[in-house]
């Protein structure tokens, strides 16, 4: 039976990966999973531990959850090993957005300067856990679910030269969850290709003879259809003029640059009034650990669709289940891009439509791209470099320089002062600097 550790056990979304393996344990044999946390996230993984073990037994598997706060008892001989943990807890994630928009700058999780900060405190930490993963589980998969998603994989790969990794992000899932859904269409009629990086990709999608339905999607979401928009993003409509002339779909984070203005104006205005979305997660979190203490609940709760990263066990689990059976499903992760974005370097990472098996993702080839997108693309993937770079080096000027590139915050002595601030107050997640 296979070994699965998860890092980050005691996140609230673990009732929904077990979940997801519930529903694929014929195809997916395991026995035993160990979730690994610190000693500050000990209370929520014992409670999500408890309530796992009620949801394999509910479902009549011999599965057993195991806890530890050692990391390295859990890897040894794991087959599997997922990731899902906050360096410095939701109070960093706080901070990553209550300091940027002090200064009247975008305050988000993964994007701007709180993006690039999280990448900073993330990359140490998965580069250890790699080391750990050469002396004890050589031939295991990385499934990466840290934030950002894109930019830890990358670490991972370029850095660590651990290439059995993929990142993962549950933005493409839900957008094929629902499109079906507005174009009242069987799910397994549409054919998908997606383009870019991890929360900035555009997609088309086809009927299977091969016909475009870019179009029709544009539409339904131009007339405020739900195409599959993550919880925690504010729905300012995109220009129809522009989305129409690309024929691509955005993703729900490209409202953060196609609409940038409006998008910092609603941040603004809920850190005013009721907190940032860190904040608002904090209660939607206690609420659902109130819920997963109940020794009689053994199913997901309803409460967790409130969490942006909702039905990300699809993911997850599913790519597990194409690795281990080599099943070549198409599915849309992070990997190497080896030429699916000529514009971009062959070692870039990038989130475009795979097909995944034993060997992992084989990412399908885009080709040209249109002037826009290859700029935005490129300037994109040069920001995530630098910061990948000054996350294992330390360097301050290129730190700066990730900052510079980075379209959502406005360079000068602001920028300055707030790359300042965050070294400050994330002092003691950031050892390199
Ligand atoms: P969370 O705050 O609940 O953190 C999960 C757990 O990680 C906590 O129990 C915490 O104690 C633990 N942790 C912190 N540092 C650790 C370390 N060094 N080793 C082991 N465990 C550690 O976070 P969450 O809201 O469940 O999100 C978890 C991660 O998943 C975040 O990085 C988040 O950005 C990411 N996420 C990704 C997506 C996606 O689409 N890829 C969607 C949602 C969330
Ligand atoms: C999203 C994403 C994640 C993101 C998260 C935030 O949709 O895909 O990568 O960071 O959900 O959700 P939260 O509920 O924590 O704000
Ligand atoms: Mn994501």
């Amino acid at each position: 039976g296979l070994k699965i550790v998860t890092i980050g056990g005691g996140s609230s979304y673990t009732p929904e990966l077990m979940e997801g393996f519930i529903k694929r344990y014929n195809e997916l044999p395991i026995k035993e999973i160990w979730l690994v946390d610190i000693e500050q996230g000990k209370e929520k993984v014992n409670i999500d531990a408890k309530m796992s073990q009620r949801m394999w037994d509910a479902a009549g598997y011999d599965v057993k959850v195991h806890v530890t706060f050692d990391r390295r008892e859990a890897l040894k001989d794991a087959d599997f090993v997922t990731t899902q943990f906050r360096v410095g807890l939701l109070e960093a994630r706080i901070k990553d957005e209550r300091i940027p928009l002090s200064y009247g700058m975008l305050g988000q999780e993964t994007n701007g300067a709180g993006g690039i900060f999280k990448a900073f405190r993330t990359i140490p930490v998965i580069l250890d856990i790699v080391e750990d993963m050469k002396e004890l589980c050589p031939n295991a998969w990385l499934i990466n679910f840290t934030n950002p998603s894109g930019m830890i994989t990358e670490a991972v790969i370029k850095y660590g030269k651990w290439d059995r990794c993929i990142g993962l992000c549950n933005v493409p899932t839900i957008a094929m969850m629902k499109e079906p859904i507005a174009l009242n269409v069987d799910p397994n009629e549409l054919i998908y290709q997606f383009v870019g990086l991890n929360h900035f990709h555009w997609h088309k999608v086809y009927d299977k003879d091969g016909n475009e339905l870019t179009s029709k999607v544009i539409d339904a979401m131009l007339d405020g259809k739900d195409v599959g928009l993550p919880a925690n993003i504010n729905n300012v409509p995109f220009f129809g003029e522009q989305i129409r002339e690309m024929n691509m779909i955005p993703c729900g984070y490209h409202r953060y640059y196609y609409r940038q203005q409006e998008m910092l104006e609603h941040s603004l205005m809920e850190y005013e009034t009721i907190g940032t979305r860190g904040q608002q997660v904090k209660e939607t979190e206690n609420k659902l650990f109130e819920l997963y203490k109940n020794p009689n609940l053994d199913h997901k709760p309803e409460e967790l669709s409130k969490r942006g990263g909702a039905y990300y066990s699809d993911a997850a689990c599913e790519c597990i289940n194409a690795i281990y059976n080599n099943k070549q499903t198409h599915m849309v992760v992070s990997t190497k891009n080896r030429g699916a974005i000529p514009e971009l370097p062959e070692d870039s990472i990038v989130e475009v439509s795979c097909y995944i098996g034993a060997k992992g993702a084989m990412p399908v080839a885009w080709g040209k791209l249109p002037s826009a997108q290859r700029g935005w693309l490129q300037c994109m993937k040069a920001m995530e470099e630098c910061t990948i770079e000054a996350a294992v080096t330390g360097n301050y000027g290129l730190a700066l320089e990730a900052f510079t590139l980075n379209e959502l915050i406005p360079s000068g002595e602001n920028a300055k002062r707030v790359l300042d601030e965050l070294l400050i107050a994330h002092k003691n997640y950031l050892p390199q600097f």
